[in-house]
């Protein structure tokens, strides 16, 4: 027992969150280059994904081994355990990826130096906010013209609404870029590049009081960095490791992936400011990882493979108390019976094994005969326990589905509740009429791709799908307690109900949906849904 313990003390579980093109699969790389996961990294599958066509896309799906890959990377460096969950960025960004920070314990920010905060930052950032988990951020592509440090910090306080506390900060940036200086340690590292950036380079530290620092960085950016330096410690938030806990304030690294540049220090950093797995809410009180010894686990993902002969799904878990053994019953609570949970696969670097072992913290992948919904747990606790479930997020592409066939009813709406249930889309009808009308959404406007494809290549079903103009959802606060056929809405507003008959609205312009809560006195309404 005291050996399972242990296994959990060094688990690090956390996502990388990023615009497209930030940086986030070149961190990853250099990450795993640290772990010895890979001899030169590069390697890391999936990398291109997004930069395929759609019909491109759908061959890879159907192998399914980019999306297998890219679920989370384990490697060890230092006596620790680490898994990075990925975020699917691009054209696959979906609600999977939202769902996907509820599975981690922290989250590393990825900012493009030269671009700042980007739109899917924001939208990601939003969800780990949602769970106040400790965001660290890393700003990347110092070796490139960057903008001002100052103005790229005070923009992720403005916009994001969490305060900055630089760890290190650089000095030029683009083909000026010197380095960075540790403000703990007071020391400089010289920027050197070597191999194209695809190894460890030496660095070198000079000290900042070293009279030699002048002729190293040159002396205007001594100069500056002086000057830089004494702003920062008169103006910045300290590094209070609560606040960065709870979400409040932000530990900031500068830094150049692609030339490997600070991110051993930054994974140093991290790894001290990060704890092991936390606890988890259940309906009834907590599970802690560190102290209930029983297997606890709930379901974040749900993947179909889409190979025809098998068609099996695959339910990614996030261990949360415990250890998983191969072939060990658990009580599957939604389903209300025991089973087995066998063919475990988890992803170690590169290639993709079966696990046969697992701690809390770790994501395993299980066979899913049909039986998992998103939010499920399992566990073999005395008491029966029940996790949280996972917020609905609010899609923001919408589109009506028509099917072509009409005799084929069956198989339509077999098949578009079978790919709801795992989360890809939402399905929606309007209100006060029959299933004839279905509204779509999706996250990701792939998502609508892959839904017409699948219902044809799945379920032999042809449709048409009818882009809608709305991209606003948003859900009612106790919904028993308004007449909602009577709210006074907007010209853009429309009524709809998902599956379980609870009320909806969308609208096509943002600004309408403050104007409905003012029409409607007592109306609120909320960003996200429950589960
Ligand atoms: P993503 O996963 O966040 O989408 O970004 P990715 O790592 O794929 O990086 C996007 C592009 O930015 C890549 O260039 C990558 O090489 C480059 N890049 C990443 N980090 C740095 C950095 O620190 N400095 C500089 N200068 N560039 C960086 P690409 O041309 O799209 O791909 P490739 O042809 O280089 O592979």
């Amino acid at each position: 027992m005291a050996g399972e313990f242990e296994e959990i003390q060094k688990r690090r579980t956390f996502a990388i969150i990023s615009h497209p093109d930030a940086g986030k699969t070149t961190l990853t790389e250099k990450l795993l280059l640290y772990g010895g996961a890979i001899n030169l990294a590069g390697s890391v599958k999936g990398r291109k994904t997004g930069k395929h066509a759609v019909s491109d896309w759908m061959d890879i799906e159907k192998e399914r081994g980019i999306s297998v890959t890219s679920s989370v990377l384990q490697f060890n460096y230092e006596g620790f355990c680490i898994n990075i969950l990925d975020t699917p960025g691009h054209e696959d960004f979906s609600e999977d990826t939202y769902r996907t920070l509820m599975a981690a314990d922290s989250a590393v920010m990825v900012i493009d130096a030269s671009k700042g905060v980007e739109a899917q930052t924001r939208k990601l950032f939003k969800v780990c906010t949602l769970r106040h988990i400790p965001i660290f951020t890393f700003i990347n592509k110092m070796d490139r013209e960057a903008r001002d440090p100052f103005a790229l910090t005070d923009e992720i306080e403005e916009l994001l609404g969490i305060r900055t506390c630089p760890v290190n900060w650089p000095i030029g940036s683009g083909k000026n870029f010197k380095g960075v200086f540790d403000r703990n340690t007071k020391k400089i590292t010289t920027f050197q590049a070597a191999h194209a950036g695809m190894q460890e380079i030496a660095t070198k530290e000079i000290d900042f009081s070293d009279p030699a620092l002048g002729s190293v960085i040159g002396e205007d950016y001594l100069a500056q960095l002086t000057e830089e330096t004494e702003l920062l410690d008169g103006a910045s938030d300290e590094l209070d490791m609560a606040r960065v806990s709870r979400g409040d304030l932000t530990p900031v690294f500068f830094g150049s992936a692609l030339t490997n540049f600070g991110v051993e220090t930054f994974l140093e950093h991290f790894l001290k400011m990060t704890t092991p797995p936390l606890p988890r809410k259940t309906k009834s009180g907590e599970v802690n990882p560190m102290k209930d010894p029983f297997f606890s686990a709930f379901v974040f993902k749900i993947q179909a493979n889409m190979n025809k002969a098998h068609r099996d799904r695959i339910a990614f878990m996030r261990i949360c108390s415990g250890e998983y053994q191969a072939g060990m019953e658990v009580t599957h609570v939604q389903g209300k019976r025991k089973i087995r949970l066998n063919q475990s696969t988890q992803m170690m670097a590169d290639e993709r094994k079966i696990v046969e072992t697992a701690y809390a913290g770790d994501i395993i992948g299980v066979f899913d005969p049909g039986i998992f919904a998103i939010g499920d747990t399992l566990e073999n606790a005395r008491e029966p326990i029940a996790f949280e479930g996972i917020p609905t997020f609010a899609p923001e592409h919408f589109a009506r589905v028509r099917q072509i066939d009409t005799m084929k009813r069956k198989q339509f709406t077999k098949g578009i509740e079978q790919i709801a249930q795992e989360g890809a889309i939402q399905i929606f009808q309007e209100r006060n009429t029959g299933m004839e009308e279905i509204i779509v959404g999706a996250v990701g406007v792939l998502q609508f791709e892959v839904l017409t494809y699948r219902l044809k290549a799945e379920y032999n079903v042809e449709v048409r799908l009818d882009t809608l103009p709305y991209e606003y959802i948003r859900w009612i606060d106790e919904p028993e307690t308004v007449d909602v056929d009577k709210i006074q809405g907007t010209s853009d507003m429309k009524l709809i109900q998902n599956l379980k008959g609870e009320p909806l609205l969308l609208f096509a312009h943002p600004w309408s949906v403050r104007m409905v809560e003012e029409r409607n006195p007592g109306l609120k309404l909320l960003e996200f849904g429950k589960s």
